[in-house]
């Protein structure tokens, strides 16, 4: 038997107005995409915006229903759209924000594990990196140059 250890690493911006300039921009984009979340739900409300390799952005915000696990996460909201619409373009930044009708949401959100599961298709798909970034309401902004940094031992293509 041996033991493994997995590293990882991320960049913890202390506010929005840290990042660059293009981050911030898209981070508007994810806002304004979480203010047409429908969460009547759980009334915690998501928006995503993607900046692709054509220059497009591409927004998405979570999707609820009645019947629960029918509804949609923002981030697979954002990137199923972008495959729909535009499925030669590469995703090159994902810009996260989420923000609860019941409690001030100061810390980071970062994608949930289906979430990450499906951006990882689309990063092998593309042969290329997605910059993710992820915040709350407000305060910090942690950065991963990679899906991958936040899905160690990814299931993929190679093992069907
Ligand atoms: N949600 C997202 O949109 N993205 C995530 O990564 C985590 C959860 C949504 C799903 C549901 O509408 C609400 O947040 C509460 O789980």
């Amino acid at each position: 038997m041996k033991e493994v250890k997995i590293e990882t690493v991320f960049q913890v911006y202390k506010t929005i107005s840290e990042t660059p300039e293009d981050i911030q921009k898209l981070m508007i984009r994810a806002v304004e995409a979480r203010q047409k979340a429908y969460a009547p739900y759980s009334k915690f409300h998501v928006g995503v915006a993607l900046l692709l390799d054509n220059n497009e952005v591409v927004s998405g915000s979570n999707q609820e229903n009645a019947s629960y696990p029918s509804g949609l996460c923002a981030e697979r909201t954002a990137i199923y759209y972008a495959g729909a619409q535009y499925p030669k373009a590469r995703i090159l930044k994902m810009a996260i924000t989420a923000a609860s009708q019941l409690k001030t949401t100061s810390e980071p959100i970062p994608p949930c594990g289906a979430c990450r599961q499906a951006i990882a298709e689309y990063e092998l798909r593309q042969k290329s990196p997605i910059e993710i970034y992820f915040m709350g309401e407000k305060g910090k902004v942690v950065k991963s140059e990679s899906l991958s940094n936040l899905l160690p031992l990814i299931f993929d293509s190679s093992q069907l």
